[in-house]
């Protein structure tokens, strides 16, 4: 059974800090993309010791799926984006997390990470990780001329424009980032990266 963290933490709280020990957490990154975020779920699921940063389009996005943010407490922790300055990134300063995954990546997000701005919490804890030479991991999902997406109730063809793959390219050149395009390229990472730190995978669903 697991203690129920602040959501939020105040700043200067290091209750997140003593009770984690150093590098030794997944900062796992949502924002508000319904394309392969069931995929991104069971990935995060599948990984120990993940905490759940939460972009506002983020929240809404995962309850309008049905993934229900008070069902994902019982498995995670999770922080949402409530503060204009992003004040759970203080706890990478802390030393916890040894790797930042953004998946599924909006292109909203991808774009933003591209080109330097860090205005919302997966954007500033993607920044701030690269600041620190801790690994990312986004999951961008416009990488294709054709996107087949699931929308809340149907499926829906996407055809991302030029600026939206040249993002993604954009992104490919940012330092301590690794940019993957499908859920079995994203799962191939998160492995490489398990390997790394000499990790494995969650045997249990539970
Ligand atoms: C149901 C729903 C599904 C969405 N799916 C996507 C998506 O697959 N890809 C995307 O780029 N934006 C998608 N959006 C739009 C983003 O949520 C919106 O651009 C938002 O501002 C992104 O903010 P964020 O990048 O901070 O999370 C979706 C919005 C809704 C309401």
């Amino acid at each position: 059974m697991r203690d129920e963290p602040p959501e939020v933490p105040a700043p200067g709280d290091e209750v997140q800090a003593l009770e984690c020990g150093p590098r030794s957490r997944f900062a796992w990154c949502i924002t508000g993309s319904g394309h392969f975020l069931d995929e991104s779920m069971v990935l995060a699921a599948r990984l120990p010791q993940v905490d759940l940063f939460l972009s506002a389009a983020g929240e809404e996005v995962l309850e309008i799926y049905k993934l229900h943010i008070e069902e994902l407490k019982s498995r995670f922790r999770i922080f949402r984006d409530k503060t204009a300055s992003g004040v759970p990134v203080g706890m990478l300063y802390e030393g916890i997390y040894h790797t930042v995954v953004l998946a599924p990546a909006t292109s909203n997000t991808v774009a933003k990470c591209a080109f330097g701005i860090s205005d919302s919490l997966p954007t500033n804890m993607f920044a701030q990780a690269g600041k620190q030479g801790i690994p990312g991991i986004v999951f961008a999902c416009d990488t294709e001329p054709v996107v087949l997406t699931k929308s809340p109730h149907d499926w829906v063809t996407l055809r991302p424009r030029r600026i939206e793959l040249d993002n993604v390219e954009r992104l490919r050149t940012i330092d301590f980032c690794r940019v993957v395009a499908s859920p079995a390229e994203l799962e191939a990472a998160l492995d490489v990266r398990l390997k790394e730190l000499a990790l494995a995978w969650n045997t249990s669903s539970s």
